[in-house]
């Protein structure tokens, strides 16, 4: 989608394909538009006359607009006046582009002249993120809607900020791209995207974008020690990989920040099997690795000035012949042991070892999981929020910031003492389960702080209710994976780099 910007009376390719959009606030009458000829403001005075559109947040109305200039006008309402912020913008993004594919538009011009151009790139956003499809595996006759948006352009005052605000246009279109991509990866089924293709994977996208990939193989992890990956691993045929993706900066020399991603390419629960129905959902249950990746992808693309590392462990959860069982005690790379008493809780084990990996090699100042951990959360706060638990307010704090900006919300669950009871055991070091029903997303963070060493500031974020099956958000789409966390940790890092 190419993204433009135009000053009043300037030009814009407008075909039959194009509608334009005229953004509206509630009882803001009448409708002023520069874009609009005398015959097609009348068309438009009379909608508002008989009352078919009122301005109302979310509210849309297609005005077909054959044998004109254009195909149609799009009223879009911006609810009360006054009244704008980034994520009212982002869903105008979403209704605009579900509009525009319900009427084969695929050209838009947004007459932004009445608003801050500042909001621009928000709404750009909800259109590249409306418009993600996984087809793939579909012929050509199940394919559906084939209309894109080919084009975009944002009609407005002349003011000194438009260098400033493409500049972030063409920032926000590069961490979109990643965001769909993490999107791509995460939709792909398990028989395609296995441990060892997902390694692959990101070793194609670091050659793209130039960063350092090295990828541990299970010889390696044998040798290395990192038991808790290779026992969640060995149940399945497909061999687990720890996929190591680094960015730096060359100018750079501060502090570096790990993420962590939970990368089960398919979690069957294990041996502790989970039940039939939506089990093919846990295709999903690599949406971590998945963030990390696109996080890195978009660094790649925008460079700033830091330095990450990213740490996958990629393994799939079966219930093969030699799978882990439950009661088995491991000793994770740490040292510590685990008592296994279900082997469906496989996340935090898989991320216990990359976590005091990512320690024990790279010294990280913070590190930062991001895990489709625990069903709990799902039940804590549907899909409109993950789950956040640190043991730094200050970090907790910021990264929930980064989310309230990118429309990724972040809720902070506690992690109090009391809750460590809840996972002893009665013959290793630390159950890898608290009892039934008891706090499940707290208990995972718990299980997960006790494997931070040192003074490293450290968060968790449970993606379970995010990653998928997120509804009632226009520019979400309930059929396919969010990417959830690409946005908030790539703006994180980048406000961080800034600071
Ligand atoms: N991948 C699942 C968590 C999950 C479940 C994510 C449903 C999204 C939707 C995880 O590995 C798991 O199975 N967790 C268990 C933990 C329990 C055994 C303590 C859960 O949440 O039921
Ligand atoms: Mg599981
Ligand atoms: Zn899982």
């Amino acid at each position: 989608m190419k993204v433009t910007i135009i000053t009043i009376g300037g030009k814009f390719e407008a075909d039959w394909n194009t509608a334009i959009v005229i953004p509206a606030f509630e009882k803001d009458f009448p409708i002023q538009s520069e874009l609009l000829s005398e015959e097609l403001d009348m068309l438009v005075q009379s909608i508002i006359d008989r009352e078919a559109f009122s301005g109302k947040e979310e509210e849309v109305f297609f005005i077909p607009t054959h044998g004109t200039q254009y195909a149609g006008i799009i009223l879009l309402g911006m609810g009360e006046k006054g009244k704008i912020y980034e994520e009212k913008t982002r869903r105008a993004g979403g209704i605009v582009a579900n509009c525009a594919r319900a009427n084969k538009i695929s050209r838009l011009v947004f007459d932004w002249s009445n608003l801050n151009l500042f909001y621009i790139p928000s709404v750009v956003e909800g259109l590249i993120l409306s418009l993600f499809s996984f087809d793939k595996y579909k012929g050509d006759s199940n394919k559906g809607d084939k209309v894109n948006i080919t084009g975009a352009t944002f009609l407005t005052r002349p003011d000194e900020n438009i260098e400033r605000v493409i500049k972030v246009i063409n920032d926000t279109v590069s961490v979109c791209n990643s965001v769909n991509m993490c999107r791509t990866l995460v939709s792909s089924p398990a028989n395609e995207l296995t441990p060892e293709s997902l390694a692959e994977f990101a070793r194609t996208m670091c050659d793209k974008v130039e960063l350092k990939c090295k990828i541990v193989t299970k010889e390696e992890m044998e040798e290395e020690g990192l038991n808790a990956i290779l026992a969640v691993g060995k149940g399945s045929s497909r061999e687990p990989y720890l996929i190591l993706v680094e960015y730096r900066h060359p100018d750079y020399e501060g502090e570096l920040v790990a993420f962590v991603g939970k990368g089960v390419t398919f979690d069957t629960g294990g041996i502790c099997l989970k039940p039939r129905d939506d089990m093919h959902e846990m295709k999903y249950d690599m949406a971590g690795a998945g963030v990390v990746l696109g996080v890195l992808y978009a660094l790649g693309e925008l460079k700033p000035k830091t330095r990450v590392i990213g740490v996958i462990p990629a393994v799939e959860n079966a219930p093969g012949n030699n799978a882990l069982l439950p009661g088995d005690v491991i000793r994770t790379y740490s040292g510590k042991t685990v008592e296994v008493l279900n082997t469906d809780a496989e996340g935090r084990l898989i991320l216990a070892d990359a976590i005091s990996f990512a320690y024990k090699k790279y010294s990280p100042n913070t590190i930062i999981d991001i895990a489709t951990l625990t069903g709990g959360c799902i039940t804590a706060l549907g899909h409109f929020a993950g789950g956040i638990m640190g043991n730094d307010k200050q970090l907790v704090e910021s990264l929930i910031q980064s989310g309230e900006k990118t429309g990724e919300r972040l809720w902070e669950l506690p992690l109090w003492s009391d809750y460590e009871k809840l996972v002893k055991s009665e013959v290793a070091d630390i159950a890898n389960i608290g009892p039934k029903g008891e706090a499940s997303t707290i208990v995972g963070g718990i299980f997960l702080k006790s494997f931070i060493e040192g003074n490293t500031k450290w968060a968790h974020i449970d993606i379970a209710g995010t990653a998928w099956g997120v509804r009632h958000i226009p520019y979400w789409n309930e059929k396919y994976p969010t990417g959830f966390g690409v946005r908030l940790l790539t703006n994180w890092l980048i406000s961080k780099s800034q600071s």
